[in-house]
């Protein structure tokens, strides 16, 4: 589903901020994969979602999503098959619209043009359902502008938004992490839901290095631009986090230097 192979991106070339973000990276995920993304801050995880989104052309090498060369395909283009979550819960929607035109914005994307017709009956369905199953009790308040909802209900719709047409890839950026933590177990379970009821191909960055291993079928781990830790199948089970960071200082002969991951 998702093909990466050998990209690289480096910011200012030939300045004195110059950074090389990504350093030959090679990712290959099946349809279905769910991937969790960990690394220390700076290590390129962010710069490899924009590289996948298309916000920029890489340096070097290709990307193929569903078999289809994207490399230099636009962000508008990808968006249409490409589902994104920042970490900021206002982001993804628009306030002063109500859920549902928030919902039937993300709904028409694929379909024909939505502004100035109003909602049918039938598409108010498939969004009253669809809210149903955060168990939120917003599917009684179509109406209700997305501006005064909470951040974790906020982010929950977002992520119905990402996914009410099902995307090839969906990509979360610490979706939860500006969530209070019974709000972000909250996300996290409904993500788990939609992404494996769908069978969404997704990556997932997480601070939390238990979570890593335990949601989805694979565990990144990203450091100075490349994958240095992929962990799948039996050995992933066989994987803690104190085996991780073992497995971190034996390949970089230093300890792993996020506190934030390890104390979260
Ligand atoms: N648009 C940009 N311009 C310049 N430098 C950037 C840009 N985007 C990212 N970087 C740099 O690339 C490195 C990786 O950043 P990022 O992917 O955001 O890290 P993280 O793993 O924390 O998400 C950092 O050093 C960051 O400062
Ligand atoms: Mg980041």
């Amino acid at each position: 589903m998702l093909d990466i192979q050998n990209i690289s991106k480096t910011f200012e070339p030939g300045t004195v901020n110059e950074k090389k973000a990504l350093r030959g990276l090679s990712l290959h995920l099946d349809r279905g994969d769910f991937v969790s993304v960990i690394g220390s801050n700076g290590a390129g995880k962010s710069t490899l979602f924009n590289a996948i989104a298309g916000v920029w052309t890489t340096d070097e090498g290709r990307i193929l999503i569903d078999g289809e060369d994207v490399t230099f395909k636009p962000e508008p283009y990808r968006s249409k098959f490409i589902g994104r979550i920042f970490q900021d819960p206002m982001k993804g929607s628009s306030p002063s619209l109500t859920i549902e035109e928030n919902l039937a914005i993300a709904y028409s994307t694929s379909r024909a043009g939505l502004l100035g017709r109003a909602i049918t009956g039938r598409e108010r369905k498939v969004f009253r359902e669809t809210l149903a199953e955060l168990d939120m009790g917003l599917e009684d308040r179509l109406r209700t502008p997305m501006g005064t909802l909470s951040g974790g209900q906020r982010q929950a719709v977002t992520l119905l938004m990402a996914t009410i047409v099902t995307p090839k890839i969906l990509l979360l950026d610490e979706h939860t992490a500006a969530l209070d933590p019974l709000t972000a177990e909250k996300v996290i379970s409904i993500t788990k839901k939609i992404v494996e009821e769908r069978n969404i191909t997704t990556l997932m960055i997480t601070h939390n290095m238990a979570s890593s291993l335990e949601l989805g079928n694979r565990t990144i781990l990203m450091d100075d631009g490349n994958i240095a830790i992929d962990l799948k199948g039996e050995e992933r089970e066989n994987t803690d986090v104190e085996r991780l960071l073992g497995l971190y200082r034996e390949i970089k002969g230093q300890n792993f230097d996020n506190d934030r991951m390890l104390l979260s």
